[in-house]
């Protein structure tokens, strides 16, 4: 009698559950980014947001929670009901980077489940416009000579921007003081402003300013230049070979939300990306739309494990720790 009422009450909430994922979205969705407004991840995300959110037939309300180089942000979504109502929007740095230089209490892998594979940028080495360098050569001679004044902001400790700056370093034999904030859209603000020297920075938030003459570029940190400023030489073509940095992101969602849901979701994201007017906007940016195949759960699953697998031994040799 027991086993039978228990098998009728399992079988009532499988069908509220089904109920439930066929009807979903009904209210608004929340995507959760983890850096500052205005930066480039928020920038990503609400490109992807808002074409999602007409796909889905429900707003998607982009939140930004900051601090700890996004690790607050990853944790309130790995922590909220599996429902769909709650998205992760992240990157290299807060779905890899992080799990190897913070004491996170949640598990990047076990914790969220992938949705898909989002667009990639290299980053642009960017200094504040009044410097003397009109090359990387030059920049990297500026900043040995001048390394005890020089500043370089970050999205804080092991950020993309903060991975980034510790490699120009490395790379450079030199060692200038980081200044970290809350993402590197106010980072940039006062690298226009001139109150810090230098970045590592995603494309998606310096072109902008780039191409307004409010800072200068020296260099792209990947293989080839970007189709959408090409006067940009690359890291091996202006002399640092091999500085390569591709900052690519992710969709997941809470751990054991129904599968229906997620695959709603990865639809939602792959109409976003096939959208030549959200291609264009995203292109523009520097981003690069990974092939449709990789914009799946079995996509971003396998590359966020790759990438760990690379990134997390290398971070940790780096001495890359959380401040
Ligand atoms: C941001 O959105 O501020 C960036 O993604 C931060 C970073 O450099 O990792």
């Amino acid at each position: 009698m027991l086993r039978k009422l228990i098998l009728a009450a399992l079988a009532g909430l499988v069908a509220v559950c089904a109920a439930r994922a066929q009807s979903y979205p009904t209210r608004p969705i929340t995507m959760v980014v983890p850096f500052a407004a205005g930066g480039p991840t928020d920038t990503v995300a609400r490109i992807l947001g808002e074409r999602m959110g007409r796909s889905l037939g429900q707003t998607i309300v982009i939140e930004n929670t900051t601090g700890a180089a996004g690790s607050i942000a990853v944790g309130r979504v790995a922590r909220a009901a599996p429902d769909g109502y709650m998205l992760s929007i992240g990157h290299w740095s807060t779905h890899v980077i992080n799990g190897a230089i913070y004491p996170l209490n949640y598990d990047l892998l076990k914790d969220l489940d992938p949705v898909a594979l989002l667009p990639a940028n290299p980053q642009l080495i960017v200094t504040k416009k009044d410097v003397p360098a009109t090359n990387l050569k030059e920049l990297v001679a500026w900043v040995q000579a001048n390394q005890d004044k020089i500043s370089g902001g970050t999205a804080g400790a092991g950020s993309a921007s903060h991975v980034g700056g510790v490699y120009f370093q490395n790379f450079t034999k030199t060692k200038f003081t980081f200044v970290p904030y809350r993402g590197s859209g106010p980072a940039m603000l006062d690298l226009v402003a001139g109150t810090i020297d230098i970045m590592c920075d995603q494309s998606t938030n310096s072109l902008p300013q780039v191409r307004a003459n409010a800072v200068k570029a020296f260099a792209v940190t990947a293989p080839k230049r970007l189709a959408s400023a090409p006067d940009i030489p690359t890291v091996d073509e202006a002399g640092l070979p091999g500085f390569y940095i591709s900052v690519w992101h992710g969709l997941w969602v809470p751990h054991g939300t129904p599968r229906e849901i997620v695959a709603k979701l990865t639809a939602a994201a792959q109409d976003a990306l096939a959208d030549p007017a959200v291609q264009k906007r995203l292109g523009e940016l520097g981003q690069e739309i990974p092939p449709r195949e990789m914009q799946t759960p079995e996509g971003l699953g396998a590359f966020q494990k790759a990438e760990i697998e690379k990134w997390w031994p290398i971070i940790k040799a780096a001495g890359i720790k959380a401040e």
